[in-house]
């Protein structure tokens, strides 16, 4: 009697859980070995496609360098008035501005050895220096603090590692005439000067 109330009870089971299939349509059970398996591959993919996205978007972007802004060479640097007779050192410009009654001229303070910034030293008495065959009176020179390089007063390098004279810039009025420019890209000879 017991064996066959069991069997009632396990049929009756089973046909509540088939209508209940029924009533919620078909129902598809996930093996979950192969959703691991599903899972796993997904993953290597998307990790390829990353990889060669990240080497697509490198190759593009070696295409399009980086823009360095560089200061414009060309400015201006004040009024005539500012200038006295001599030598005026512009730091943010590494730069001499020379006078002479009405001539100017610009020198380049950075040294040719390896850029640093050369002072000028007055000398506490004239020298009498002979440069490229010509014979002139000294009042001042441009030292370097970083390795010892020496220039004569017109730019010459004559001591340490310097392997050629400083720079001269080409220096120009502006059109009110008020202004001077100097155009550091365009560099001239020790002899130029601008007469205003
Ligand atoms: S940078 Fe001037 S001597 Fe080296």
């Amino acid at each position: 009697m017991d064996d066959q109330d069991e069997e009632e009870k396990k049929e009756k089971a089973a046909a509540e859980i088939q209508a209940v299939n029924e009533r919620t349509g078909n129902v598809e059970l996930i093996d979950p070995r192969s959703s691991r398996r599903g899972f796993l591959k997904s993953f290597g993919i998307g990790a390829v496609l990353v990889a060669l996205g990240g080497q697509a978007y490198a190759m593009l972007r070696s295409l399009f360098p980086n823009v360095l802004y560089e200061p414009p060479q060309k400015f201006s640097v004040g009024n005539l008035d500012k200038y006295n007779e001599g030598g005026s050192f512009l730091e943010d410009k590494q730069l001499f501005i020379f006078r002479e009654n009405n001539t100017f001229h610009a020198i380049s303070a950075a040294c040719t050895h390896l850029g640093c910034t050369v002072k000028m030293v007055k000398l506490n008495q004239a020298k009498k220096v002979t440069v490229h065959g010509q014979e002139m009176d000294e009042q001042y020179e441009f030292h370097c603090p970083c390795h010892g390089s020496k220039y004569y007063g017109d730019g010459t390098n004559y001591a340490g590692p310097a392997p050629r004279p400083l720079d001269y810039f080409k220096l120009e009025l502006s059109p009110d005439g008020g202004q001077l420019i100097v155009d550091k890209a365009d560099k001239v000879g020790q002899d130029f000067r601008l007469t205003v």
